[in-house]
């Protein structure tokens, strides 16, 4: 891993998970790690910004709370479909693009943002149509009234998935125009704390023949090393790309050698 001294990121979601090796990583590169979350991370970030992702006031006092420029935003933080859709659509997917188009003015040049979706937001395409509906939105306030009157019944946490892969799809070559990249990373099942909420809401058969088929659940640092790359000059020609993270199921999927997961 290339040293990281003097480089300064955002990590949403760090006091758990992903975004825990996330910070732990770069942290350990030599980088600044500011962390936004609800909960106080473990990780010795150079500091702490505590913020409620489902509520837009708090997202802009922890914005003001920033200070100069930035290498990456990375957008981490979640919630499981066990959360009531227009909480799970807020944080999953409105604070993530508010956060990203926040930070349009405060990344150095050739910055990134990194947002971690899911291979749970697979079926996009089929949604398309929907999806783009709600890109049309521009503000957090805006997306939220749109999905109050388009709720995805029993659905949320796909759906909120399917929105974000397909944002970071939509907005490379504004990003790229900009001088900045945005690219998202969709694991599949991993050993975080999320994972019984999966187990409850996408069935245990579902999370568990995943683990019986790949022999184990990713863990967070199978996640983080691909999130940190991305925002780093390695990967300066990946923009606006999905990748994902998953032990190979979801390649497996798109061939056809196994049936579609029913999440
Ligand atoms: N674990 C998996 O199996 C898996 C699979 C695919 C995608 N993901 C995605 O990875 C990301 C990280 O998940 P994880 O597995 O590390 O889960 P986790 O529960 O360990 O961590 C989630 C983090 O988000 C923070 N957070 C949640 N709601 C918040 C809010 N309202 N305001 C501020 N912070 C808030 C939590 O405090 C926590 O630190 C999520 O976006 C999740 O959807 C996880």
């Amino acid at each position: 891993m290339s040293d990281l001294t003097g480089k300064r990121y955002v990590v949403t979601g760090a006091a758990s998970g992903i975004g825990h090796a996330v910070a732990e990583k770069l942290i350990k590169a030599g980088a600044e790690v500011t962390s936004l979350d609800r909960n106080d991370p473990t990780a010795p970030v150079a500091r702490h910004i505590r913020v409620d992702l489902a509520d837009p006031d708090s997202i802009d006092a922890a914005l003001e709370q920033l200070d100069g420029e930035y290498d990456a935003l990375l957008n981490v933080a979640g919630v499981p479909g066990t959360v009531s859709g227009p909480i799970v659509f807020a944080i999953n997917t409105l604070a993530m693009r508010k956060l990203a188009e926040a930070f349009l003015e405060r990344l150095v040049p050739g910055g990134s943002v990194v947002v971690v979706s899911s291979t749970a937001g697979f079926a996009w395409p089929q949604r398309l149509a929907t999806i783009r509906e709600f890109l049309a939105t521009d503000t957090y306030e805006e997306g939220a009234e749109w999905f109050a009157a388009h709720p995805q019944e029993g659905n949320a946490y796909n759906f909120s998935k399917e929105c974000s892969t397909v944002y970071v799809h939509a907005m490379g070559l504004a990003f790229h125009e900009m001088g900045f990249r945005i690219n998202a990373v969709l694991p599949g099942p991993v050993q975080t704390p999320i994972l019984e909420d999966f187990r409850e809401t996408m069935g245990e058969d579902t999370i568990d023949g995943l683990a019986t088929l790949l022999g184990r659940h990713g863990t967070p640092e199978d996640i983080a090393g691909v999130v940190v790359f991305l925002a780093s000059d390695e990967a300066r020609w990946i923009n606006g790309e999905a990748v994902g993270v998953d032990g190979g199921i979801g390649g497996a999927v798109l061939a056809g050698n196994v049936p579609v997961p029913e999440f």
